[in-house]
């Protein structure tokens, strides 16, 4: 089933999105390793598509980014933003924050949250610019190279 998008009009005209189906996830598998060091399994994304919300953004048929949400009673989380690494900066992680504050929206979610990697600089200079604040600090959150990585959570009041 393809997400009605009428109002989702990208910066770039030939970016299209849609709901993500279990046909996609050896293309996002692909784009996952490259983006994260310590990328989600086939099972994780098998999992969400289960129980969250989860679309992915297409140029030329193929995917080159994707957005996974949980919605919660008041609240929604977007748990994955990801962009194929040699598609970035093209404001495509834009577009799809964008749709996932949208869709909740739509779902009557108060507030949307997500956590980033304290050293992810661009990702938190995205957030910042779409008006997500920072909430507090998960210590230690995250696996890294060597030991943990913080993660800050990032939350955004949705009108
Ligand atoms: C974070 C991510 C989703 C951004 O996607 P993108 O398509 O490259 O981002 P956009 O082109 O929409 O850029 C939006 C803004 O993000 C920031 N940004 C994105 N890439 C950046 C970079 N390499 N350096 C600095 N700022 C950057 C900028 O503020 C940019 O706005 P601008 O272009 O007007 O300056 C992408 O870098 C990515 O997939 N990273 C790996 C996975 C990841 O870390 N996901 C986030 C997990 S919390």
């Amino acid at each position: 089933m393809s997400v009605a998008m009428e109002d989702a009009v990208p910066a770039n005209s030939a970016l299209t999105f849609r709901t993500m189906h279990k046909t996609d996830l050896k293309q996002i598998m692909n784009i996952e390793v490259q983006a994260y060091t310590h990328p989600w399994t086939t099972s994780i994304f098998r999992d969400c598509l289960r129980l969250h919300r989860c679309w992915v953004a297409e140029q030329n048929e193929s995917i080159v980014g994707y957005a996974v949400l949980m919605m919660a009673p008041g609240e929604s989380h977007v748990l994955n933003l990801c962009v194929k690494p040699d598609q970035q900066r093209k404001g495509t992680g834009r577009e799809l924050l964008r749709l996932t504050m949208r869709e909740s929206e739509k779902a009557g979610v108060d507030m949307i949250l997500l956590e980033v990697r304290r050293s992810n600089q661009s990702a938190i200079d995205l957030y910042q610019s779409e008006g997500f604040h920072e909430l507090g600090v998960r210590k230690n959150y995250y696996p890294a190279h060597s030991g943990r990585e913080d993660a800050i959570i990032f939350a955004k009041y949705l009108g």
